[in-house]
């Protein structure tokens, strides 16, 4: 969007203005599949010509539009990382961090390049928090005292937490710099299914391929809307050029027929076609293919499946996504090791915290006893409901802030097969099957492609589909979600399952739940209570997902962490 919009406004500098038709006038080379500038050969050409013409100003902005310049410090929240040498006179100060997920190894690292004395925190004996990749010889106990052990195999692997990652999000910029290689999401395609059932009409409880549905829906709206425009029901927001425009952009959005003079009924006209698939596909010689008829529109309206294009545009949930190259957890590990093992201090979980009149006091439990440990600030990064539970001297306010989120329960299951099914009986390769059943999404996977096995995430559900999840043993889990695979996929569902593992996060320690929101009624994201916590209480700092408008991405976690060691060192800095 931003790049969009930074092209936009690079054309419209007035100093450039007519430049670039000028300028493609004068011999720019145009690539010939791409019918993009061919910047290679022309940009310094560009440039050079930028410069002359506007000045610095403009040909920074230029570059800009041109992908030339840092992309990051334009799109995400600006941040200038710390300099060993910004301390300075005011000393050498130690900050505790308490917990160890993405917000406290993002801050502990931040911290670390300004030359500041960092103790991580961690309740866990992993870093990552919820960022947690389940692998083979894993072992796992709930707060409900049900234990898994994972067994799946060499390279396989499921991540419980956060398994995409949006180009714009920081955390690709944290990939680039601790150097996890990262490789393609893919969270949209075209021939995964949807699946509808208890809705009325004829394509209740039958699995549909995206591409069709989508072609439908287009399709369909596009013939409405055409007819509506063609016979004047639009005139009073249309100019008769207007309405052509529309008319011929409509044409190809829904792959409709044209207009039949005389006819409206049969004017633009929605029949299918091969957008939403063959049977048989085109091939060689003479097979031309069949395109599959269309859904009745009364049916496909009935279905409800339109509704679901609307996911695959979302900000932050639009391709391209990525993920790092072996699991999730790889971002963890990095941060982990950039911080240094010394620093972090695993299963200690954090019983009891204070303010003092210098600094702070934190106290927490190990398997070798009680520790307390002293610093001259801390930044809290635990799940705001969990820190509002923890004995301290925070003022009333403070913690009945803290308090007030509501929890989202937050449900996966990593289904291993002795076979890529959905790849070899359905030519599913990545993407997402999402259905109104309890199951929600099912994700193909995005990595070992026509390899001997593979991990589905049989579902990923929230709310009361991952609460009904929670409640039921693993193995009942398992059972439950082949029952409803079986549905889409048929047999091949419950078939040569080599491995299984289901994350609850509501029942997770040091979780107790996946993400959590603010309640309009006490405020939401404007009010006192969420405001309170974004300023320090004392020599408290607050950070995570929670304390951003990126709640349930590592990039909300990442820039709040951000964002409090600025503030920390700020205030150390202006000391
Ligand atoms: N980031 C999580 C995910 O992509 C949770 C989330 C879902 C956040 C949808 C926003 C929108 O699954």
């Amino acid at each position: 969007m931003a790049i969009y919009q930074r092209v936009r406004d690079a054309a419209d500098a007035s100093a450039i203005h007519g430049l670039n038709e000028g300028f493609l006038a004068s011999g720019v080379i145009i690539h010939p599949h791409t019918r993009r500038l061919d910047l290679s050969q022309t940009r310094r050409d560009f440039l050079r010509r930028v410069g002359i013409a506007g000045g610095a100003g403009v040909m920074l902005h230029s570059m800009g539009a041109l992908g030339l310049t840092s992309a990051h410090a334009a799109e995400t929240p600006p941040f200038t990382p710390l300099k060993m040498s910004d301390l300075g006179r005011h000393g050498r100060k130690t900050v505790i961090v308490m917990g160890g997920g993405i917000a406290g190894l993002t801050a502990a690292y931040e911290l670390l390049k300004g030359g500041y004395d960092v103790t991580v925190l961690e309740g866990r004996g992993r870093p990552g928090g919820r960022n947690w990749t389940v692998r083979g010889g894993d072992t796992y106990t709930d707060l409900k005292g049900r234990t898994q052990k994972a067994t799946f195999s060499k390279g396989q692997y499921m991540n419980a937490g956060p398994g995409r990652i949006p180009q714009m999000h920081v955390t690709l910029d944290y990939c680039k710099e601790l150097g996890v290689p990262i490789e393609v999401f893919t969270n949209q395609n075209a021939d995964a299914f949807l699946y509808r059932e208890n809705v009325p009409g004829a394509l209740n409880g039958v699995p549909v391929r995206q591409r069709a549905a989508k072609a439908d829906a287009y399709g369909y709206t596009a013939e409405l809307l055409a007819k509506a425009t063609d016979q004047g029901s639009l005139d009073q927001y249309l100019t008769a050029e207007d309405k052509e425009r529309l008319l011929s952009y409509l044409r190809s959005f829904g792959a409709i027929g044209n207009r039949v003079v005389g006819d409206p009924a049969a004017s633009f006209k929605y029949n299918g076609g091969g957008r939403r698939g063959y049977d048989p596909q085109p091939g060689a010689g003479l097979e031309a293919g069949t395109p599959i008829p269309q859904y009745a529109m009364s049916d496909l309206l009935a279905s409800t499946l339109g509704n679901y294009f609307s996911f695959e545009m979302g900000f932050d949930q639009a391709m391209m996504m990525y993920q790092p190259v072996g699991g999730m957890d790889r971002i963890a590990y990095a941060l982990a090791k950039a911080v240094g093992g010394g620093r972090l201090r695993y299963n200690a979980q954090i019983v009891e915290y204070h303010n003092t009149v210098d600094g702070v006091e934190v106290v927490y439990t190990t398997p070798g006893g009680t520790k307390k440990i002293v610093g001259d600030f801390a930044i809290n990064t635990m799940p705001p409901h969990i820190a509002a539970k923890i004995k301290s001297n925070l003022p009333a306010a403070i913690v009945s802030a803290l308090g007030s989120v509501s929890v989202t329960n937050a449900g996966k299951i990593g289904i291993e097969y002795d076979r890529r099914w959905w790849e070899e009986d359905f030519r599913i390769y990545g993407g997402i099957t999402n259905a109104n059943t309890n199951l929600a999404n099912m994700w193909h996977p995005s990595y070992g492609y026509h390899g001997d096995r593979g991990t589905m995430i049989g579902y990923y559900n929230t709310g009361a589909n991952a609460n009904f999840y929670g409640n039921l043993t693993p193995p009942q889990r398992l059972a439950e979600a082949v029952t409803q695979g079986k549905k889409i996929f048929g047999d091949v569902y419950g078939k040569g399952i080599t491995a299984s593992f289901s994350q609850d996060w509501a029942s997770t320690p040091f979780s107790e739940g996946a993400w959590v929101g603010w309640p309009g009624a006490v405020g939401g994201q404007t009010g006192t209570g969420y405001r309170s916590l974004l300023e320090p209480t004392g020599n408290v700092y607050f950070a995570g997902d929670h304390l951003s408008h990126a709640i349930a991405w590592q990039h909300g976690a990442m820039v709040s962490a951000r964002v409090a060691v600025e503030s920390l060192h700020a205030r150390v800095t202006a000391a």
